[in-house]
């Protein structure tokens, strides 16, 4: 693991200037400031980096746009855990190509987890040869230099670092107001299969406890209510740490310190079930700010599969471990990661998943059907399940889901839940939205607008919901779908 070192962040730095010079000569000369577009595919982690890289381009004088078109520089920040990642990222290639014919001064990136396997590299230089830069995830904080080449020197900057980074300091755009993301650690040393995130992300290495907790305190001290923390593995955090007789020594530990800050809700993902231990249900029991929420992804309910699939836990400790969560955090939701059609799936391993799911009824599942990654064990596994096979496998799988997350939210009915407000709904007009602690989505109206502070009433009865964002809600829940809860305001604290 290679610390970035501080003469290294003062290096970038100067980058940073220089382009920054460029950018206010060309606002001065026309006006107009640079602005970037960041799409981001995959998980919160990525999202996190994409952050980072709106950090850096924040500290250059670039703009966010409004869309894509608007753009001068594009970064497509690639995920590689599923094919249909893979498969999106050269779609939208295609479709760049022609706005880069229209505008040839743009600058078009792509970074991120896709970027450490070199066949999409090679493929991106051969047949999307207008892509000026390429960097890899642990080279986020390179982007000052790259850039910088690519725009004075007009030659294509590619540069996927073999080392797994540690950086602290990195400037940060962060795209929502009150919840933040906050990466606790990198990589995975789990080596489960069928996954290509160790390869990409390369080993664990966790952020030192003084980092977190200082990034926490100023989110907090700033107005974030929420945090999310985030690691591919979060129950492995500190394995890697020398011994450092500090007191904080595990996920535990840190969770607890994080409990101390000034947040109304504290989210953590994703945990791996082996390593859930007693100690960090007990954090939870014992802090109400940390969400009643586990997600415990499951992969397979089958002891043969999970063996496969090196998962290093049985279906037999899986469910101890949701017994005994349950009996110290009665309101505790699980939701849960599950794979259809792992290599040799049978249908009895796959009864056994449905089982599973008939004992354990989670709140909610991400379903997938296994996708093949080139490099990782599974893709050399013998007997492939067949495509209508695992179709079928994973519409029964969604079914049982589907009954399950309703049943799950119909026991809301009735009652009133308290959440956070995220937003406003995209698709209906003077709806609203937010999270419950078990991360139940719901949308609210609000039956009375004196409920709500004045600035967030127009004179004509409209409320504006970007006024409501981080504040507090007690909703009502009166009708409960698969995938989120509906309801109406009781009560309103900003
Ligand atoms: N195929 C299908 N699903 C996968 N996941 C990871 N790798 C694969 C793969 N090759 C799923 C796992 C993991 C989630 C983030 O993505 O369920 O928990
Ligand atoms: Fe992939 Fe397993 Fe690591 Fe999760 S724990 S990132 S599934 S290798």
């Amino acid at each position: 693991m290679t610390i970035i070192e501080q003469a290294e962040l003062e290096r970038q730095q100067r980058y940073i200037g220089q382009i920054g010079q460029c950018m206010e000569a060309y606002r001065s000369e026309t006006g107009f400031s640079r602005r970037y577009w960041i799409h981001t595919y995959g998980c919160q982690l990525n999202e996190n980096d994409g952050e980072k890289l709106a950090g850096l381009l924040g500290e250059m004088g670039y703009l966010e746009a409004a869309g894509l078109r608007e753009a001068d520089l594009i970064i497509l920040n690639t995920c590689s855990v599923r094919e249909h990642a893979d498969d999106r990222l050269f779609g939208n290639l295609g479709r760049l190509k022609n706005l880069r014919q229209e505008k040839p001064d743009l600058v078009i990136a792509v970074c991120g987890c896709m970027m450490k396997q070199p066949e999409h590299v090679a493929r991106i230089s051969r047949s999307f040869s207008f892509v000026d830069l390429v960097f890899g995830p642990q080279d986020i904080y390179r982007l000052p230099e790259l850039l910088y080449h690519r725009l004075s020197d007009e030659k294509k900057q590619y540069l996927v670092g073999d080392e797994d980074t540690l950086v602290e300091g990195l400037p940060i755009h962060r795209a929502r107001r009150f919840r933040a993301l906050c990466s606790i650690m990198y990589g995975c040393n789990n080596f489960c299969t069928y996954c290509i995130v160790p390869y990409t992300r390369g080993r664990e290495r966790s952020r030192q406890p003084g980092d977190i907790l200082r990034e926490l305190r100023e989110l907090a001290l700033s107005g974030y209510r929420e945090v999310m923390l985030l690691g591919q593995n979060v129950n492995s955090y500190g394995q890697d740490f020398e011994e450092t007789g500090g007191d904080i020594r595990d996920f535990s530990d840190l969770l607890e310190a994080a409990a101390r800050e000034n947040f109304y809700r504290i989210r953590f993902m994703t945990s791996h079930p082996k390593d859930i231990s007693e100690k960090l249900l007990k954090v939870m029991a014992a802090n109400p700010v940390i969400e009643p929420h586990l997600h415990l992804p499951l992969q397979s309910g089958s002891n043969r599969v999970l063996g496969q699939m090196n998962r290093q836990y049985t279906r037999e400790q899986y469910l101890a471990t949701v017994t005994r969560a349950r009996q110290l955090i009665p309101n505790l939701a699980f939701s849960t990661d599950i794979i259809v059609g792992f290599p040799g799936e049978t249908e009895e391993d796959f009864a056994d998943t449905l089982d599973i799911m008939r004992q354990v009824r989670f709140a909610s599942a991400f379903t997938f059907l296994y996708s093949k990654r080139t490099g990782t064990p599974a893709a050399e596994m013998p007997n492939p399940v067949d495509p209508a096979v695992m179709h079928e496998r994973f519409d029964r799988l969604t079914a049982l889901q589907d009954a399950h997350s309703l049943a799950y939210n119909r026991q809301s009915l009735g009652q009133t839940v308290e959440i956070l407000v995220e937003g406003v709904s995209a698709k209906q007009d003077q709806v609203f939205s937010g999270r419950t602690g078990q991360n139940q989505l719901v949308n609210f109206t609000v039956a009375d607008p004196a409920l709500l502070p004045a600035e967030a009433r127009s004179p004509d009865g409209r409320i504006d919901g970007s006024r409501l964002e981080g504040g507090l809600a007690r909703v009502r829940v009166t009708d409960a779908k698969t995938f989120s809860l509906f309801g109406v305001l009781e009560a309103y604290r900003p």
